[in-house]
């Protein structure tokens, strides 16, 4: 019902052939830039952990509102991180090469998002770009530029991998994110891709401010000569004049970061028209693609859409996916600009792009200063109040008869919004046509009649984690490394199967990493897995634990585990360890400073042990294998958070039978013991 309503607002109000206040905009084919595109970014990281354990056909719905052509979003890019082990924003990405003699082309899961999105639009441009990288990289310094010929051969392998095991062919290859660049590497990288047969990939550099990038192109051609893209990251829809005179194609290639309700929608609209407008810039690639990650993670919420549920299915698709789509639906990479693009006079801003051969797409945007929440706040003027708007076509343009028209608009005070609704296509008489605008509106006016607001069946509706939830890591999908709705927050935790002699199998979770990568942000001291709902507070979590690492081995348990992401080395929870000293802690905190209780445990490395954690109240106990070994500790904070395992260290240890009981106090797991040797 309310949706009817709005389509009548809408078209009631919009558009006349002849008006009386209304100022002129004039459209010429004079060309300005080569549009490259709008894309999503999947990484940085971590941020599409929990899609790939959606089950079908959810899953590839989800994929359809992105990629597919005329459908949803429509992305023309796709942008993935190139996994460093190391946490990078809402988790930790695995290596091609966790060490210097490993290399693996199968883990995580953005091999496989790149490949579901060439199946649905086999023209996407495809980027990848380190934010860390394994230790062996730095050879013990926390600098990817100490052998900068290492580091270019381990981020060019990954691009030959790529192509040899996924047929994928990466267009474009950046640097480090949001960090430093060295010239010397950047050179280095641009030889070794040549080298290898990949003179096509091209250089972005360098992810972070426009600025030391711009003036070292203008003062180094050799530098110069090896990048072909400024990427700038959260621009403010602005440039500097250095970086126009190196007459680099320029890109915001990490954009938005906002949350992804109406006024995210309406904060992307802007970016998406503005970052040409104020800025030049010919690409706009949003962070992140999905919101794919716990929401209690940093930055919950802050994808085109939300996909955080594997475990109901439930998706939502959200404003900013509708916001993409007035201009992917519309353009693609290879059009261009019109000179004439710029500010309406009472506030919003107009581009135009053509494909050359005489097609024409409009997008008008008014958005207000509401959408000053987002990440970056507009340019002045802040305020916008309604206007008519008159474009007269001009040169080739002029003789088109009739245009489509696509319309959203965002009502604060009703609260629902209306997006990307198809309306009557107007006619134009001497090529000229006015539109009433109103504020917080996106308009797209194109000669394609080819868009499509794209629906598939509601999916199933939110529900929380499973309150019982056990994994025994033997039922594994084959594309993917890791199990499902674990976020690691520092280590890598991958399926392991352990094969014997005898022909004996064990399938099991181990935790891989021996050393502390190059890390971008503050990665913990131990290694961290986090699992289920933040809101859990009283419940049973119990695991079989196996140290690889003699002596000085260490693992834990956790529950009530408050942080993770970039603030993962201050996270507080209950944390039961056990050490391959033969001893047991349990600790208020991942960095085990704070100690609730202590003592003898008999454990060892290169046995099974199980580990029973339960947190009632305020009050936690722990078993081993089966029998209590402390009880009554007493936990004032946190009162909630994750369920957790890790290990004291980088050091290899593995997981099994993992189960989860929350509210309740009943023991869990009815399998026979293993008894203490
Ligand atoms: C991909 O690009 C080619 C060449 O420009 C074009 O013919 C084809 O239609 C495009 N495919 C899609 C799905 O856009
Ligand atoms: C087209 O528009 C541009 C930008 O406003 C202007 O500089 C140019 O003179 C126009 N060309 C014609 C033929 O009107
Ligand atoms: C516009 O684009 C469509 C679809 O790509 C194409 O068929 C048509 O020739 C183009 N030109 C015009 C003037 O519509
Ligand atoms: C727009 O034009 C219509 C019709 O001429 C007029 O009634 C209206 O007041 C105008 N709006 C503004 C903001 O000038
Ligand atoms: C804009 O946001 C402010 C603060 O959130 C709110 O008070 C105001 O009503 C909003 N404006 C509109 C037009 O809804
Ligand atoms: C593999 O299994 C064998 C036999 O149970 C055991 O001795 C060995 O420690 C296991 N290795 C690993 C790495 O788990």
């Amino acid at each position: 019902m309310a949706y009817r309503i709005h389509v009548f607002f809408l078209i009631s109000v919009s558009f006349f052939l002849v008006s009386c206040f209304s100022q002129t905009y004039y459209l010429n084919d004079t060309e300005g830039q080569v549009f490259d595109g709008i894309g999503g970014l999947s990484g940085g990281g971590a941020t599409t952990r929990l899609l790939v354990n959606y089950a079908e056909p959810y899953r590839s719905q989800i994929l359809d509102y992105l990629f597919k052509p005329n459908f949803g979003a429509s992305l023309h890019i796709l942008k993935v991180e190139i996994g460093g082990d190391a946490q990078t924003t809402d988790g930790t990405e695995p290596s091609h090469m966790h060490y210097e003699d490993d290399e693996n082309y199968f883990r995580g899961y953005e091999w496989w998002l790149m490949k579901e999105a060439k199946k649905r639009n086999p023209n996407i441009t495809l980027i990848g770009l380190p934010w860390a990288f394994p230790a062996w990289v730095g050879r013990g310094k926390q600098w990817p530029y100490e052998f900068p010929d290492i580091t270019a051969t381990y981020v060019v392998k990954w691009i030959l991998g790529a192509k040899q095991f996924h047929h994928l062919n990466i267009d474009y290859v950046g640097i480090w994110n949001e960090r430093t660049f060295d010239s010397k590497y950047i050179k280095l990288l641009r030889y070794n891709l040549d080298k290898s047969g990949l003179e096509s990939v091209r250089i972005i550099a360098n992810d972070n401010l426009w600025e030391p990038i711009s003036q070292s192109l203008l003062l180094d051609p050799e530098l110069s000569n090896a990048v072909d893209v400024i990427g700038a990251h959260y621009p403010g829809t602005t440039t500097v004049m250095e970086a126009l005179k190196t007459r680099k194609t320029l890109w915001s290639s990490e954009d938005y970061s906002t949350f992804n309700d109406d006024v995210g929608g309406g904060c992307w609209a802007r970016i998406l028209n503005q970052n040409y407008v104020n800025g030049f810039m010919t690409a706009t690639i949003c962070w992140n693609l999905v919101a794919s990650y716990y929401e209690a993670l940093p930055f919950g919420r802050d994808g085109l859409m939300t996909a955080a549920q594997p475990w109901s299915g439930n998706y939502v698709v959200e404003s900013p996916i509708w916001m993409t789509a007035h201009t992917s639906q519309f353009t693609k990479p290879g059009w261009t600009y019109l000179k004439t693009v710029g500010h309406l006079a009472n506030g919003g801003s107009y581009v135009a792009l053509t494909d050359g051969k005489g097609n024409l797409t409009v997008i008008i945007e008014t958005m207000t200063h509401n959408h000053s929440l987002c990440i970056r706040p507009p340019l002045p003027p802040y305020s916008v109040t309604s206007q008519n708007a008159t474009f007269q076509l001009e040169g080739p343009f002029s003789s088109i008869k009739e245009l489509q028209v696509w319309g959203s608009r965002f009502n604060f005070r009703t609260a629902k919004p209306t997006l990307f609704q198809r309306q009557s296509p107007l006619k134009l008489k001497k090529g000229k046509f006015t539109i009433s605008l109103s504020e917080d509106e996106v308009y797209t006016v194109t000669t394609l009649t080819t868009g499509q607001k794209g629906k598939h069946p509601d999916p199933p509706a939110s529900s929380p984690f499973p309150k019982h939830y056990t994994d025994d890591f033997n039922v594994r999908e084959a594309a993917f490394s890791e199990a499902p709705n674990f976020a690691d927050q520092t280590g890598v935790f991958e399926y392991y199967t352990n094969q014997t002699d005898s022909g004996l199998h064990t399938f099991t979770l181990r935790q891989v990493l021996t050393e502390r990568p190059i890390t971008w942000a503050a990665d913990a001291d131990q290694t961290i897995s986090v699992i289920g709902d933040y809101t859990w507070h009283d419940l049973n979590v119990e695991c079989d634990v196996f140290m690889e690492r003699v002596k000085t081995g260490g693992v834990f348990i956790a529950a009530r585990v408050d942080k993770g992401g970039q603030t993962i080395r201050s996270a507080r929870g209950v944390f039961f360890w056990v050490f391959a000293d033969g001893t047991y802690k349990v600790t208020n905190d991942l960095a085990g400073q704070s100690v609730l209780a202590e003592g003898p445990s008999g454990t060892r490395a290169g046995a099974w042990h199980t580990l029973s954690l339960s947190v009632n109240g305020q009050l936690a106990s722990g078993k081993l294998n089966g029998y209590t070994l402390w009880t009554s500790a007493v936990v004032l904070t946190p009162k909630n958070g994750w369920v957790a395992i890790g290990t004291r260290s980088f050091e290899l240890a593995q997981f099994d039978n993992f189960a989860v009981k929350a509210g309740g106090q009943e023991s869990l797991l009815s399998k026979p013991y293993v008894t203490i040797v």
